[in-house]
């Protein structure tokens, strides 16, 4: 079956450059927020980003043009019906999305696929809210999307193997690299990841060395784009405590374990950049000051 209309529910950082790529892509794209100011605040995001490819020559602006007109937002959930595939990036509850899904589970045809793009939660879980567990599987991107050039295409035990390889197909398709993987939590990337931020957060609690050195030794000696207290302050404190906390909660594994600095940071609501401070004070966007911390 070929995907050709695509439903991409949460329009926020995330929904948003999903909605972008699978635009770009060639679908037919409605992403549904709950207001119209999200929708607003993300569609502008879109037109930012799509113009900033036009002005770098990496983009025609017919090109820009088609994608723009593919896409559209609603409010109305309604507007959902008849998608080939929809593509779930609201925020990480499981209530929330327990509600989404099978609201969605009445209102689609039962050809429709279903892809949440959970960093966290089980997928295999999500499928029981639903009556299709078959045509219910992960499709994990990266943040900011249309940079990041993975997905992570996420089976659970019940997937139908037909259904798991359109989903790899639609990756490549939206111009990503597809990696294939199991419902296991946090999949390759934050398996990997996860415990990789959490240590350089115990390497500052024990006074190893300070914000600004941790993050220029992997920056100079490893080649990361991002430190790593950089880039947790990018993906955001709170977000990261969340996922520890479930693969802790899962793994019983110390080194999922949130610190105890990165629990405070989250619990003072210094959650990174978008807060405007984490491990660095973002006062000055374009250039963070480390803070000090311990
Ligand atoms: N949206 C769209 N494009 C963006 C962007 C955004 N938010 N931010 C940067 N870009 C583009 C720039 O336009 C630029 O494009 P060109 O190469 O065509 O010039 C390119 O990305 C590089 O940007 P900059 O030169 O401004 O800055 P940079 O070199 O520091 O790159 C970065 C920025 C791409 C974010 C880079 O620092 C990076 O790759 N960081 C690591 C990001 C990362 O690890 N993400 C994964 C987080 S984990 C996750 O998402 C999953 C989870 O479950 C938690």
């Amino acid at each position: 079956m070929a995907i050709e209309k695509v439903g991409v529910v949460g329009c926020g950082l995330m929904g948003s450059g999903i909605a972008q790529v699978a635009a770009q892509g060639g679908c037919t794209v409605v992403v549904r927020e709950v207001s119209q100011q999200v929708i607003d605040k993300g569609l502008q995001s879109i037109d930012k980003n799509l113009q900033r490819m036009v002005d770098k020559g990496t983009l025609t602006s017919d090109a820009r043009d088609q994608a723009r007109a593919r896409l559209r937002g609603s409010t109305s959930l309604e507007d959902l019906k008849g998608c080939d595939l929809i593509i779930e990036a609201i925020i990480e509850q499981l209530p929330a999305k327990k509600e989404l899904w099978t609201a969605l589970d009445s209102l689609c045809g039962p050809a429709t696929i279903f892809c949440s793009n959970t960093s966290s939660l089980s997928i295999t879980e999500m499928a029981t809210f639903t009556k299709r567990p078959d045509r219910f599987l992960g499709l994990h991107f990266f943040n900011p999307v249309p940079v990041m050039k993975l997905v992570e295409v996420i089976r659970t035990i019940a997937t139908d193997a037909k259904v798991y390889e359109e989903m790899v197909a639609f990756a490549g398709k939206v111009g990503k690299t597809p990696v294939r993987t199991s419902d296991r939590t946090g999949f390759i990337v934050n398996r990997l990841l996860v415990p990789y931020l959490l240590d350089a957060v115990r390497a500052l609690e024990e006074g190893v060395a300070s914000v600004a050195d941790i993050d220029n030794s992997m920056k100079l000696g490893c080649g990361h784009p991002m430190g790593p207290l950089t880039l947790l302050d990018f993906v955001g404190i709170d977000t990261t405590v969340y996922i520890a906390d479930i693969m802790f909660n899962e793994f019983k594994e110390k080194r999922f374990a949130a610190p105890p600095l990165l629990k405070r940071l989250a619990l003072a609501g210094w959650n990174g950049r978008k807060a405007g401070r984490g491990f660095y004070d973002y006062s000055d966007p374009a250039n963070p000051k480390p803070q000090q911390l311990t």
